[in-house]
């Protein structure tokens, strides 16, 4: 199938191509299209064949359920069969936004969709291309992140069309998205509002507004299984094997130091992807035996670290690297995030030091 290519810019969106691209979803197709935090693979969120083909074309298994993605916070009413109070101040407060929630769902959506759960996920972008495309198609859109399953979210188009060039209809691109993570899941269908995966919407933002927020155990207890079926997956992995290096800055940077000497010794192609400040004290020896590395500017600078993140794994793999050596952060805020796409991609290898 050949992909259709068309660039969107969002301050000056081209009526015609949505038009076209929510066309190719109502026909039962997939479009690719950006959002505030990574790229999403759309298809009608009503049609089972449609959404059959999203895990086709992704290789998802099919026991994890996807996102309905809507333009209008209204709409929640038409998918859950139950929107509490907790829920309605979460979405006057974080929608249009990296914020999705799971409720109860209603009876007419889709089993694939909801992988047989009784609960749906809900999630208003705010993204002016996401909201054109999923108004103009007049449906839920149903999408997961818009790459080969178990490999880092998109943030460009090209990194979607390196994934699924030739096995979806259209991607349309609009760049660089902001985020650079994925939206944080907040189940809301229990008495404690849980947080499923942490990402762009902060524990301590939603507390703020919403009391007592939940962390699910699944996350950190690795005998536990998480409540959200894709968090048990390896995820968001290069094809380079990836070690995080934990400790005391002057620590940290030995060790790299001396794993980088010890690899490129074997033969082995080296990736380091580095905060500012640890960059700053390697030796060019050092530096420059591996080949591929990135400063990823100050440890203090999370939401910069984040947005640059999954492009960068994927430039490792680009590069042909065996192995990347990283970094690890606060768990605080963002750092949350972070830290678990990191800790998934490493398959939770960290050196302590
Ligand atoms: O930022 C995002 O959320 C992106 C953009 C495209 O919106 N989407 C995204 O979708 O990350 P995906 O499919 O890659 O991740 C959705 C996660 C999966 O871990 C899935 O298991 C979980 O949401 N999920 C979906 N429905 C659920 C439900 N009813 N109960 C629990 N977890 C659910
Ligand atoms: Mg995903």
């Amino acid at each position: 199938m050949e992909t259709k290519y068309w660039k969107v810019f969002k301050d000056d969106i081209n009526h015609k191509i949505i038009e076209r691209a929510a066309g190719i979803i109502s026909d039962g197709g997939l479009v690719a299209f950006p959002t505030e935090t990574v790229y999403g693979l759309g298809a009608n969120g009503l049609n089972s064949q449609a959404v059959k083909r999203i895990f086709e074309a992704k290789g998802r298994p099919i026991d994890n359920p996807l996102i309905l993605h809507v333009a209008e916070a209204e709409d929640v009413f038409k998918l859950a069969s139950q929107v509490t109070e907790c829920a309605q101040k979460a979405i006057n407060t974080f929608w249009p936004g990296p914020l999705t929630i799971i409720l109860p769902k209603q009876k007419d959506i889709p089993i694939e969709v909801t992988a047989g759960l009784d609960t749906v996920a809900i999630r208003m972008p705010a993204h002016p291309v996401a909201l054109a495309l999923i108004k103009e198609a007049g449906v839920p859109v149903a999408a997961p992140s818009a790459n080969r399953s178990g490999y880092p979210s998109p943030t460009t188009g090209q990194h979607v069309y390196d994934d699924l060039g030739g096995r979806i209809e259209a991607i349309l691109d609009s760049g660089f998205t902001g985020v650079g993570l994925e939206s944080t899941i907040l189940d809301l269908s229990g008495d404690i509002p849980t947080i499923l995966r942490p990402g762009g919407i902060t524990r301590e933002a939603l507390s703020e507004v919403l009391g007592t927020v939940r962390v699910d155990p699944g996350l950190t207890d690795l005998q536990q299984k998480p409540k959200a079926p894709g968090m048990k997956y390896t995820h968001y992995s290069p094809r380079a094997e990836v070690v995080l290096i934990k400790g005391e800055r002057e620590n940290v940077r030995c060790k790299i130091c001396e794993l980088v000497e010890n690899y490129f010794c074997m033969g082995k192609k080296i990736g380091l992807l580095l905060t500012e400040e640890t960059w700053e004290n390697i030796d060019d020896k050092v530096m420059l035996s591996a080949t591929y590395s990135k400063n990823l500017g100050s440890c203090l600078a999370l939401d910069e670290i984040a947005r640059m993140l999954y492009g960068e794994l994927r430039s490792c793999d680009v590069a042909g690297v065996d192995i990347i050596f990283t970094e690890t952060y606060t768990e605080k805020g963002l750092g949350a995030a972070l830290m678990n796409r990191l800790l998934k991609s490493a398959g939770y290898k960290v050196v302590n030091v």
